[in-house]
């Protein structure tokens, strides 16, 4: 049996605001898209990798791919969709073409190319836990801010509520949301990816979720929460914080000072 991977890069990086895909973006002369496929390489579990990519940019991403040292497993790169879901499902699609009867996969793992640095040590770990039996896997950290939910600011808690001795008067900026609770963060996880799975589990989530795939606002925003959705468990492994995603230029910063402090 084998462990193969689907590596997500066929988003357009409009947070990041660089014109081209954030997949694209480089990080100590890689791409992001690079340095995410060599580390699933450097894993030694993963043997083959299949790249989502922009329609417009599929030859940039190849090229990308081309210029990266230390891709030991045969790669490609397939169009995405219209939200992370659809391309997922692609890079699914282009996994069962090429598999051979004779070596069926059993785990896939799902990375985003916007999680660079997500080390192979974490993608080992996420295999092992599929292959020890637990059908789908995510990274998980804990939530070190206080977590409060909000809502539209509430006439009468504008108004301080009688207190006469404030000396704050007046309705506070329409800009302004008012707090309606703070959550107990003992039970929360960020989660990351690489998130793993058996191959016929996730298949079966993304084929039930199918109808959600085509719209960014309905699209599930990662797999495990397909799985959920059929009523199958999820388990959590330890993430790192070093696989954050990048999404901003303050994210770019901070994993410029990451890679120029690691070895690899
Ligand atoms: N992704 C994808 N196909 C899409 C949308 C996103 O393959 N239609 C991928 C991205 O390339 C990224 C991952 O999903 O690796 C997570 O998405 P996100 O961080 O939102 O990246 P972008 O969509 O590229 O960024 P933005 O939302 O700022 O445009
Ligand atoms: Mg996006």
């Amino acid at each position: 049996p084998s462990a193969v991977a689907v590596l997500t890069a066929a988003g357009s990086g409009a947070r990041l605001g660089l014109g081209y895909p954030k997949a694209l973006a480089q990080l100590a002369a890689c791409s992001l898209v690079g340095h995410a496929a060599s580390r699933l390489c450097a894993s030694g579990e993963i043997t083959q990798i299949v790249v989502t990519a922009p329609r417009e940019h599929l030859e940039a991403v190849t090229h990308a791919l081309d210029e990266t040292p230390g891709l030991t497993v045969p790669w490609r790169v397939v169009e995405g969709g219209p939200s992370r879901q659809a391309s997922v499902a692609a890079g699914l699609a282009a996994l069962v073409e090429t598999m051979s009867p004779s070596v069926p996969y059993d785990v896939v793992l799902v990375h985003d190319a916007a999680r660079p640095l997500a080390s192979p040590d974490l993608v080992r770990r996420v295999v092992a836990a599929v292959r020890a039996g637990a059908g789908a896997v995510v990274p998980g950290l804990s939530v070190t801010d206080t977590v409060k939910t909000v809502g539209p600011v509430s006439p009468s808690g504008a108004e301080g509520e009688g207190d006469s001795t404030g000396s704050v008067t007046g309705s506070p900026e329409p800009s302004l949301e008012q707090v309606t609770g703070t959550v107990d963060r003992t039970p929360l996880r960020a989660v990351q990816t690489p998130q793993g799975f058996r191959w016929d589990l996730l298949l079966r989530a993304h084929a039930a979720g199918h109808d959600r795939a085509h719209d960014e606002a309905t699209a599930a925003t990662d797999d495990s929460s397909l799985v959920e959705a059929l009523g199958e468990p999820v388990f959590v492994v330890a993430g790192e914080a070093g696989a954050l995603k990048i999404t901003t230029t303050h994210d770019l910063a901070v994993a410029q000072v990451l890679v120029s402090s690691s070895a690899d």
